[in-house]
């Protein structure tokens, strides 16, 4: 018998966001709210440099958001290294787009109902990550 076979399971890595809401399913519901609420604000719908094509801006962020909680890193497979500020850097962004981004982001995760532990999390994130987006005040 093979000795550190025996004894206690080793415990596993810690669950990650990604995998405590069942997977990219989840991510690919929230942007799709998200983006309906983006179309129906034309203030926000102004900033997109396709607005008749939101389609790749929809896959990017979910994209994003499936890393960025512990899923797999097609994300930076394809982009490169997130560098947000940075990527956002083409798009004038004031308090109230920020406003507006997380109104209809926070909004969209009501719609999907997670855990009230999961919906903080995000909570948290969102709001901490548009305000770092502001880039004109
Ligand atoms: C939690 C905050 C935010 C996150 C996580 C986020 C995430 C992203 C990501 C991942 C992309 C695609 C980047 C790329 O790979 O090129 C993107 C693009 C963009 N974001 Fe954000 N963003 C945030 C906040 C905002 C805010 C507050 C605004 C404006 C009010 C905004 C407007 C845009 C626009 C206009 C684009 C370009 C769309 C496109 O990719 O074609 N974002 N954002």
């Amino acid at each position: 018998m093979v000795i550190s076979s025996v004894g206690p399971p080793r415990p596993g890595p810690e669950p990650t966001l990604f995998d405590a809401v069942g997977g990219a399913a989840f991510f690919e519901r929230l942007v799709e709210e998200f983006y309906v609420r983006v179309e129906a604000d034309s203030v926000l719908l102004g900033l997109y440099p396709e607005p008749e094509d939101l389609g790749p801006a929809r896959d990017r962020l979910c994209l994003f958001l499936i890393q960025y909680f512990g899923g797999p890193t097609t994300y930076s497979d394809q982009r490169g290294h997130p560098r947000l500020r940075m990527r956002h850097h083409p798009y004038v962004i004031t308090d109230d787009g920020r406003d507006r981004w997380l109104a209809a982001m926070l909004e969209s995760v009501v719609v999907l109902d997670p855990d009230p532990a999961i919906a903080e999390a995000l909570r948290q994130y969102f709001v901490m990550a548009a305000d770092a987006m502001v880039n004109s005040r």
